[in-house]
């Protein structure tokens, strides 16, 4: 992966008086598989087509590969898109579909012969050739929509929610042959989705939209552990989030750049949490913790260690899902903190935990993140 691939540049995008894209910046690297992720309406489709050529900014700017192409129609981009409900034309067989872009421009049947059995073969419907649309799954139509995408060689392939017509398990399953075929033909690829995991699980890297904005771009471990703001925390999987005050900052003495925070969260208590960012007291912040980062005993745990936070609660609701269990767990009778607990060795687990228990809950202050100064 090297050099800036596709370059958005301050771009804003009105519908009469409605902002549909806030001053959007974002360099896409060459070959990258880079996922746009946001609620419903926060602007994922008007990006992609604003880099596919279907729509003009009304400011900024948009290169592929430094050359502005914002004058250029869609079809001279060479970004080609594969839209949520494929798209397909029914008349003709899946062979024809496929091929539809190579007779548009004219290449020799033998040419269209070899490349449209290879794009075939790429999406694994070597044997459906023959086939017209209403003769095929969600999941095979929305591949014959990738390979007519790809056959012209774009240099880039615009995916918007391609997989949201299928069913759960078909969209996990077509999700890594997305993967494979990114990998194996090494365009960039960029992605609209409004499912995090989706985005988590087959980013190179994200960008986390809303209303218009863009809040915060990084690889998908960046995004889950060091959010950006309260939206991107809470967008992103499941958290807890508090607001609180700095009471005291002080400097960690093995690690270099890192302080150990002492926190007053009102409903809570004082708590300790790392950072590396400069804070400093009396400064309001919020404060995140994942819940399978934070452990549940009905026995008091006996460790020593300085930087784990502790708290007695009550089971205010379990919820058994199979693998894991989530629970919702009341302290100070205030406050209900969500607690993820995996069932990975069962002889280990001890004694069942059920509703109203007496529990502790503990979390180291190196797994809680500080997500950003509200006010000094
Ligand atoms: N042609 C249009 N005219 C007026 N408003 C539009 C137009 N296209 C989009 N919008 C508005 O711009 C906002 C962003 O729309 P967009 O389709 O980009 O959202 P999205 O993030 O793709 O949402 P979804 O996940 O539901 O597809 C929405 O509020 C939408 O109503
Ligand atoms: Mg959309």
């Amino acid at each position: 992966m090297k050099g800036s691939d596709v370059r958005v540049g301050n771009v804003s995008k009105f519908f009469d008086e409605f902002r549909a894209l806030n001053d959007v910046s974002l360099e896409i690297k060459r070959g990258e598989f880079f996922s746009l992720l946001g609620p419903s309406g926060c602007g994922k489709t008007t990006l992609l087509r604003i880099i596919a050529g279907f729509e003009t900014p009304d400011t900024g700017a948009l290169t592929f590969d430094e050359t502005d192409v914002l004058s250029l129609p869609p079809n001279r981009r060479q970004a080609n898109t594969v839209f949520q409900n494929y798209a397909l034309f029914p008349h003709l067989t899946v062979f024809e579909n496929v091929a539809f872009p190579l007779r548009i421009r004219k290449a020799g049947n033998a040419e269209i012969e070899t490349k449209v059995r290879d794009y075939l073969k790429l999406v694994q419907l070597e044997g459906h050739a023959h086939k017209k649309p209403n003769q095929l799954s969600g999941g095979q139509k929305q591949r014959v929509a990738i390979a007519r995408a790809l056959i012209n060689e774009p240099r880039v392939l615009l995916l918007d929610e391609p997989l949201s017509a299928l069913d759960a398990k078909l969209r996990q399953h077509m999700l890594i042959e997305l993967d494979q075929i990114h990998d194996k033909i090494g365009i960039t690829f960029i992605y609209v989705t409004h499912d995090q995991e989706e985005a988590l699980s087959v980013s190179d890297r994200i960008a986390v939209m809303n209303q218009g904005d863009v809040l915060q771009v990084g690889t998908p471990h960046e995004i889950y552990e060091s959010p950006a703001t309260d939206f991107v925390a809470k967008f992103i999987g499941e958290t807890n989030l508090f607001d609180g005050e700095i009471l005291s900052v002080t400097p960690i003495q093995k690690v270099e750049g890192e302080y150990m925070v002492e926190l007053a969260i009102p409903e809570l208590g004082a708590i300790k949490v790392t950072t590396v960012d400069e804070v400093k007291s009396g400064q309001r912040v919020s404060f995140t913790i994942r819940p399978e980062k934070v452990l549940i005993s009905t026995e008091k745990p006996t460790t020593t260690r300085e930087d784990i936070n502790l708290f007695q609660g009550f089971v205010d609701e379990p919820i058994y899902s199979g693998f894991q269990t989530k629970f919702y767990v009341k302290v100070r009778d205030k406050i209900l903190i969500r607690v993820i607990k995996q069932h990975a060795k069962y002889s280990d687990e001890g004694p069942d935990i059920v509703w109203k228990d007496s529990v502790y809950i503990s979390w180291s202050a190196h797994d809680g993140y500080i997500v950003g100064v509200k006010e000094s």
